[in-house]
């Protein structure tokens, strides 16, 4: 099949990009073949070897085989989707189709099969509903799931990515299993910082991962007026924000995620309706969304239309506003105790609060000594200083006192732990 799509670009960047566009609209289809670099070089006015360099993104990528003689061509299953339709019909009408290798429906107890996997429209038409966010939305098993996927689709080790500071620890685990360098930006009440993030810039960072709301462990948010501040430094990274504590906020959402070159944002199901769901709605730009799909569509295929239904039947039946305000006034009760005995916490929103400490490590088997378990900071920071975690989520009326005096000594003991007694 020769190519009837017009590729452009001036760089090996651009012009893969282009190549990638074709087969995400489906104007190039598996198969096709590629101008030969000499040819597709004189047609853009750019050197054979830029041309050799987008040829090689692409075949690393998976996107495309080179063999011989005949040339470079798109391959017959690339980890891209093709979003105009995601669904490819392979036996042509009219034919009796044993071509499927699936298995016959009317044998299965479950509903659907291979071909018929992916986000149901039903979902989709919700998810866009529920989320103030244009661009292309699709579904993946959680919010982790949907970073990892993301920083794949996009980054490579060694790749500099900013992260909050103190941050979510599963998150830091990640960058490491990637081979990704963290860059710490430190963060307040109202987000990560101007300053901070100014200053990753300056180091060079590709990616930059923020919480919307309920930032773990300190309960920050992102305010209007931070969201406003930091939207125009965005706009030459990859940005993916999570949004985890979701229809349990009791703040406005004020997103930054698509004001980055390349973005996610992800909304996950875990703490409004179960961690078990193993179900996030991610929205996104469309490359980043048909890269995560394609990808998707050669491991776990898709998020199991079983959890999906489940999904969509919560969604409508389940109000998860009253729960949040009750962890609304679990969180106020604890720090209003702590703020009587003059300690300062950081928990704005969320279920958990940080509460800074000289010593972690005193801290933590005070607190265990009165009977209560608690995080030791060191899972969440890089270059912030020390603090422990405490989760709100399940305190009872009766807890707060025991535990705002227990927090007291804590802070005492390692005061006094670092003027050496
Ligand atoms: C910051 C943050 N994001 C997301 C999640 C939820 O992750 P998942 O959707 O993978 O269950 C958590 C859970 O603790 C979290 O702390």
């Amino acid at each position: 099949v020769a190519v009837q799509y017009r590729l452009s670009g001036d760089t090996a960047t651009t012009i893969a990009a282009s190549v990638e566009q074709g087969v995400r609209e489906q104007a190039l289809l598996p198969g096709s073949a590629l101008p030969a670099v000499r040819t597709l070089a004189a047609d853009l006015g750019v050197s054979p070897a830029t041309v050799a360099a987008a040829y090689q993104r692409l075949r690393q990528r998976g996107i495309v085989s080179t063999a011989g003689r005949n040339g470079t061509r798109i391959r017959s299953a690339t980890p891209i989707s093709a979003l105009r339709s995601a669904r490819q019909i392979i036996a042509p009408e009219g034919l009796r189709d044993l071509a499927s290798g699936a298995p016959d429906p009317a044998e299965l107890p479950l509903p659907g099969n291979y071909r018929d996997g992916g986000v149901l429209p039903g979902v989709l038409a919700a998810a866009r509903k529920r989320l103030p966010l244009k661009g292309s939305f699709t579904l993946v098993s959680g919010a982790l799931d949907g970073m990892d996927r993301v920083l794949l689709a996009h980054l490579r080790p060694g790749d500099r990515v900013g992260v909050e500071d103190p941050g979510w620890a599963a998150c830091l685990d990640l960058l490491a299993m990637q081979g990704l360098v963290p860059v710490p930006v430190p963060v307040d009440d109202d987000g990560p910082t101007v300053a901070g993030l100014k200053s990753a810039l300056d180091s060079g960072i590709s990616a930059l991962i923020v919480t919307a709301r309920a930032q773990n462990p300190t309960g920050g948010s992102i305010s209007a007026a931070r969201a406003k501040a930091l939207r125009p430094l965005l706009t030459g990274l990859l940005v993916i924000e999570d949004d985890h504590a979701a229809e349990l906020a009791g703040v406005p959402l004020h997103p930054v995620a698509d004001a980055g070159a390349h973005w996610a944002f992800i909304r996950s199901a875990s703490k409004p309706f179960g961690p078990d769901l193993r179900c996030a709605v991610l929205a996104g730009d469309a490359e980043t969304v048909s890269r995560v799909e394609g990808r998707m569509r050669l491991g776990a295929g898709w998020v199991s239309t079983v959890l999906q239904r489940e999904l969509l039947r919560l969604w409508s039946t389940f109000d998860p506003a009253p729960a949040g305000r009750r962890y609304d006034s679990r969180r106020a009760a604890v720090l209003t105790a702590l703020a009587r005995r003059g300690i300062t916490a950081l928990g704005k929103t969320g279920i958990n609060i940080w509460v800074p400490v000289p010593d972690e490590t005193k801290a933590v088997s005070v607190l265990r000594d009165a009977g209560f378990a608690v995080a030791p900071g060191h899972l969440f920071r890089l270059t912030s200083p020390p603090g422990i975690r405490v989760t709100i989520a399940t305190v009872t009326e009766t807890d707060v006192e025991p535990l705002a005096e227990a927090i007291a000594a804590a802070t005492e003991t390692g005061l006094r732990g670092m003027l050496g007694r």
